[in-house]
């Protein structure tokens, strides 16, 4: 990159702060490699945007400042493509693509044994093209009906990873094609924020980036998370050798700086081209954007040409389309099912469809904030989804086929299940049954997640005879299971000697488990297997966590303080000017501390009532309810776990439980008791380079279990780095920096 000039140069300095801009725009939105801290960036653009508007005249087409939009159209003008804009033929199973290869063989005779694609994801977006004239980004347009489209070219300037001037290109003509699309986290957070202003919520990616490209006002398209990969060249007139193939021509596109898919590949046959379909149909899920199958292309441009084009789509490629995930049909009834820990969740009773490949006829509405949300009533068409492995869910009612006579859906006053009161609350978006133990759901789906396999994993017992167990009063809570005989089991429909032998054996090797297991197999609200095992290892025996309350959880700090106030206010205590005697404390914080309600001081005041005392607290200290002593041990979470312990039933039970033999590996005594260590809280570490005592998992944990916390990278709020041998750049930040750094021997002596 050129020098820096300075200010007093405007025409050199706006120059360069576009091609630095620029520069950093196209490392963070289309390399994903940032190396400019955004905050630097801002600063840059922020001083670009004055010396444009004192010196108009510098303005160019390609500074990253017209990416904000401009003054609303009142019309979208028409564009004649200078080459048509296709479609594709589709394949739908694998001998349509079979048939397609043939096709291209016959077709080509000589060279058909010199066949080889590319195979493309082929994204739900929109199609556009774009125009470069020598190298300047000058127009773009909608695909239309494939002749004619309209020119949106303020909103395309608005996307980021488009390039407004292209590295190195040759005067003249390039035009290109792409597709537009939101991926899929940015769709959520886009509809989040739509919500939050109540404004229209999106039904899919696609609509989403649809809407935002015909925005009459690019100042609102610049504010929606629009990204675009292109796929293929338009008509292209310069004076260089272009590539001879799909392949070469993406890299050479790739080279001028366009986001290319880095999921397109070249294919040696079409067999190939199948396993890869295969492979990313696997991944679909996975990826962060959707798509709705894979493109083929015959890679030799030469072949491409000779193939031509049959109607308006093209002989050299075809889409493969994934099973469709979203379908139409109608919901005939909703019911409610009463889960394990008695959350009711509406299901809807659907005129079974074809969707993501099987026949759907029950779906979830998930709770009744999500029916509202939806606007779904009992009679509607509404739109069903099922994606790779999530179980189907109704995304939203087709308000424009609504029949004239829909039932609203309403929430049970009694549980369909025991009948026992329904109970709503204003924290929880789910309603409840009250029921407990007395229901035979909770209990039975407690009794399905206690057996299965990544809780107490007895094999053999399935739901079918879960449930024959329950409905004979056989076993009413997990531990009637320990006390089977093998002549009950016999009773059972479908239980032979071998069935029964084989359950009695793996019902006493469960016994034998780890106490993160017991911990999730126990179903306490909210507690997955992650939080199971991070509260084994904190608490080490269920005692201790039995014991612990809520203020043990979330020590408590100043009621309404956060992390970022709170470590603001450290700052402010630790300076030198705090009275000892003369002005009143109290005075001193409220004229020193901005933004100090009289409340908060009161309650500081009585924690901390002298400034030597203050001058010692930590941000851990001051805090609300925030930083909790379990990771992912939230207050809702904290709040159900107490509540878990705290009643009878559930203590009760755990007492049969390890009294009929379930145990586990009896944690080291001197850690068995609930670390009361935190003489690292509110420290922030980084570990770098090589030990010899311990491996750095181990100092991670060490660091940890006494109340520090580990993170990956140094930056400004790093307390000390951790060095062993050979450090890199890390260690060099930490200099830089000036964080406190120490060595093994310094660590040894911060633990001990
Ligand atoms: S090639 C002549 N490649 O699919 C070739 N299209 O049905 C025309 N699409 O309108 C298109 N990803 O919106 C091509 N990698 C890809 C694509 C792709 C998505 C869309 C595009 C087009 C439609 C064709």
């Amino acid at each position: 990159m050129s020098s820096v000039p300075s200010k007093s140069d405007p025409a050199a300095r706006v120059a360069w702060l576009r091609e630095t801009l620029n520069h950093h725009s196209h490392l963070y939105h289309t390399l994903d490699k940032p190396e400019l801290p955004d905050a630097e960036y801002d600063k840059l653009f922020n001083e670009l945007i004055s010396l444009e508007e004192k010196n108009p005249e510098l303005q160019a087409p390609d500074s990253p400042t017209l990416r904000v939009g401009g003054q609303p159209l009142d019309k979208f003008e028409k564009v004649t493509h200078r080459q048509a804009m296709l479609s594709l033929g589709n394949a739908f199973e694998e001998k349509d693509l079979l048939d397609f290869d043939k096709r291209v063989k016959d077709r080509l005779k000589n060279t058909a044994d010199k066949v080889s694609y590319v195979a493309e994801p082929k994204l739900d977006g929109l199609a556009v093209s774009l125009s470069y004239q020598d190298g300047l980004f000058v127009q773009g347009a909608t695909r239309g009906n494939g002749q004619v489209g309209e020119d949106i070219t303020p909103n395309l300037r608005t996307i980021k990873s488009l390039p407004l001037k292209l590295d190195n290109a040759p005067p003249g003509l390039i035009e290109v094609r792409g597709e537009v699309f939101i991926d899929k986290p940015s769709f959520k957070a886009l509809n989040k924020d739509q919500e939050a202003r109540e404004d229209k919520v999106f039904v899919n990616p696609r609509n989403a980036a649809a809407g935002s490209l015909r925005l009459l006002d690019s100042s609102i398209t610049a504010s929606r998370p629009l990204r675009i990969y292109i796929y293929s060249t338009g008509p292209v007139e310069v004076d260089i050798d272009l590539p001879q193939t799909h392949w070469d021509m993406l890299q050479w596109l790739k080279s001028l700086g366009f986001p290319i898919n880095p999921e397109s590949k070249k294919q040696k046959d079409i067999n190939a081209c199948h396993k890869y379909y295969n492979a990313l149909l696997k991944r679909r899920e996975k990826l962060d954007y959707e798509i709705d199958g894979i493109v083929f292309k015959v890679d030799s441009l030469e072949q491409q040409e000779e193939l031509g084009y049959v109607s308006r789509a093209p002989r050299w490629a075809i889409a493969h389309k994934f099973p469709a995930e979203e379908a139409t049909t109608e919901l005939l009834a909703v019911d409610f099912q009463v889960g394990r820990t008695g959350a009711l969740t509406p299901v809807a009773r659907l005129e079974p469809v074809f969707v993501g490949g099987a026949m759907v006829s029950n779906a979830t509405l998930h709770n009744m904030d999500e029916v509202a949300r939806k606007g779904v009533r009992i009679g509607d068409t509404v739109i069903v989804r099922r994606a790779g492995d999530v179980i189907p869910e109704v995304v939203s009612a087709v308000e424009s086929q609504r029949p004239e006579k829909t039932k609203k859906i309403s929430l049970p006053k009694a549980c369909p299940e025991c009948g026992s009161e329904v109970i709503e609350s204003e924290e929880m978006a789910v309603a409840k049954c009250s029921g407990g133990f007395n229901c035979l759901a909770q209990r039975r789906e407690g009794l399905k997640h206690f057996v299965s396999r990544r809780a107490m994993n007895i094999d053999g017992l399935g739901e079918k005879l879960v449930e024959q167990l329950m409905e004979r009063e056989m076993v009413k809570t997990p531990s009637d299971l320990y006390q089977l005989k093998r002549d009950e089991l016999l009773e059972l429909d479908l239980v032979k000697d071998k069935t029964a032998d084989n359950l009695l054996s793996a019902i006493e090797q469960s016994k034998e488990t780890t106490l993160g297991r017991f911990l999730f197999s126990l179903g306490i609200p909210e507690v997955g297997e992650t939080t199971a095992v991070q509260l084994a290892e904190h608490f080490k025996t269920i005692e201790a966590l039995a014991d612990a309350d809520i203020d043990y959880f979330l020590p408590r700090g100043i009621e309404g303080i956060g992390k970022t106030r709170a470590e603001a206010m450290v700052e402010i205590f630790q300076s030198d000017d705090m009275p000892e005697k003369g002005e009143p404390l109290s005075d001193w914080i409220k004229n020193n501390v901005p933004r100090m309600k009289a409340k908060e001081v009161e309650q500081l005041l009585e924690k901390f009532p002298n400034a030597s005392l203050l001058k010692e607290v930590s941000a851990n200290d001051l805090q609300g309810r925030a930083a909790s002593r379990v990771e992912g041990v939230g207050e809702t979470m904290a709040a159900l776990i107490v509540e878990f312990f705290n009643n009878r039933d559930n203590t009760d039970e755990i007492k049969r439980l390890v009294d009929s033999g379930i145990h586990w590996p009896k944690e080291d005594d001197a850690k068995a008791a609930a670390p009361t260590d935190d003489r690292l809280a509110g420290k922030t570490f980084v570990i770098t380079g090589k030990f010899e005592g311990m491996s750095r998992d181990e100092i991670s944990a060490a660091i940890k279990a006494k109340g520090g916390k580990v993170t990956g990278s140094v930056s400004k709020n790093t307390s000390v780095l951790i060095c062993g041998e050979a450090a890199g750049s890390k260690l060099a930040k930490a200099e830089a920096l000036g964080v406190e750094i120490v060595d093994e021997k310094g660590l040894e002596s911060l633990l001990s």
